[in-house]
C-alpha cells in the first residue's frame, strides 16, 4: 500500500502554513469548467507550481491553481486544474487534490467533470448528478493506493456519492429550476474518446455517461471521511450516436454554454451548505 501521508507530508505542511482559512467545501473543476473560480470572491490564490512535487495538469482548459474562495459566508477551496490518470501520472499523484481537501478537514467535497452522454435521457449541455461509478479500469490502482481491505468492504463504510450531500444537490437544483439529471458515471481511462462499440457496451452496462476522472477520485475523497458527490457536465454525444467527429474543442465549447447554469446550480448548493 502507498502512504500518502508520508508522500505529501512536506507539501501538506508547507500548504498549511500559506493558507488563509480552513475549507468547508472543496470543488475540483472539471475541463472548461475552470472559470467558476473567477465568479467567486477569491481570498488567496496559490500556483500549484509553486509546490514542490504538485503535479502539473498538461490538458487544454486546466489551469494549475489552488484558490482559496469565499461565497455566502462559506470558505471554499477551489481545483483549477485536474490532473488525469491518462496524462501519465500515479494514482497517488492524481488523488493529491483529494488528500489536500481532506488534509485541510473539508468536509464536503464535490467532483466535477465534462463527460460524453450516452443514454438517451441525455442531451449536451445537460447537468447531470452522478448516482454511482464504475472504475474497473484502475482498480488494481485505487487498490494500491487504499489497501485492500478497504475497496473489498467499501459497501461497508463508504457511503459514495453521500446521500445528505446529493439530497442538497438536488434541492440546490429545484430551486434554481435547473432540469438536474441523473445517472451512473462510467469512467473510462483514455486518453482517446472510446470507440462506438465501447459505447454500446458500456451503454449494455449501465452507463449514462462517460468520462475520465472522478470515479476513483470519489473512492479516496469517502475513503478519506470527506462527503463526496458529483456532477457532470454533459459535452457532447458519446462516440457512435452521432455522426459527427468528437473533440476536445467541441467539449471545451459546450461546457462554456454549460457555465451560466453550472454556476447557479454550484453558489445554490454553497448557500444550502
Ligand atoms: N468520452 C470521454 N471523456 C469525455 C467525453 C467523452 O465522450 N466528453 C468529455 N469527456
Amino acid at each position: 500500500m502507498i502512504d500518502l501521508n508520508g508522500k505529501y507530508e512536506l507539501l501538506i505542511k508547507t500548504l498549511r502554513s500559506k493558507i488563509p482559512f480552513y475549507p468547508e467545501l472543496s470543488i475540483i473543476l472539471g475541463s472548461g469548467l475552470g472559470d467558476f473560480a473567477e465568479k467567486l470572491e477569491i481570498i488567496k490564490s496559490i500556483p500549484t507550481n509553486e509546490l514542490t512535487g504538485y503535479p502539473q495538469s498538461t490538458v487544454e482548459g486546466h489551469k494549475g491553481f489552488i484558490h482559496f474562495a469565499k461565497y455566502a459566508e462559506k470558505k471554499l477551496l477551489l481545483f483549477q486544474g485536474r490532473i488525469h490518470f491518462y496524462e501519465g501520472y500515479s494514482l497517488s499523484e492524481v488523488f493529491l487534490p483529494v488528500h489536500i481537501a481532506a488534509k485541510l478537514n473539508s468536509q464536503y467535497l464535490l467532483l466535477t467533470n465534462a463527460a460524453g452522454g450516452i443514454s438517451k435521457n441525455l442531451i449536451p449541455s445537460d447537468l447531470m448528478l452522478d448516482i454511482s461509478f464504475n472504475s474497473f479500469a484502475v482498480k488494481k490502482e485505487i487498490t494500491e493506493v487504499i489497501g485492500i481491505a478497504s475497496v473489498y468492504e467499501k459497501h461497508k463504510f463508504l457511503d459514495f456519492p453521500s446521500k445528505e450531500f446529493n439530497a442538497i444537490i438536488r434541492e440546490a437544483a429545484a430551486l434554481k429550476q435547473i432540469n438536474l439529471k441523473e445517472g451512473v458515471y462510467w469512467y473510462t481511462k483514455g486518453p482517446s474518446y472510446e470507440t462506438a462499440a465501447e459505447i454500446k457496451m458500456i451503454s449494455k452496462f449501465g452507463g449514462d455517461a462517460v468520462g475520465m476522472s472522478t470515479a476513483h477520485e470519489a473512492v479516496y475523497g469517502a475513503k478519506l471521511g470527506m462527503k463526496v458527490s458529483a456532477i457532470s457536465c454533459i459535452t457532447n454525444y458519446a462516440t457512435g450516436l452521432t455522426a459527427q467527429k468528437l473533440s476536445h474543442i467541441e467539449v471545451i465549447e459546450t461546457a462554456n454554454k454549460v457555465k451560466n447554469n453550472f454556476e447557479n446550480l454550484v453558489k445554490k448548493i454553497i448557500e444550502l451548505l
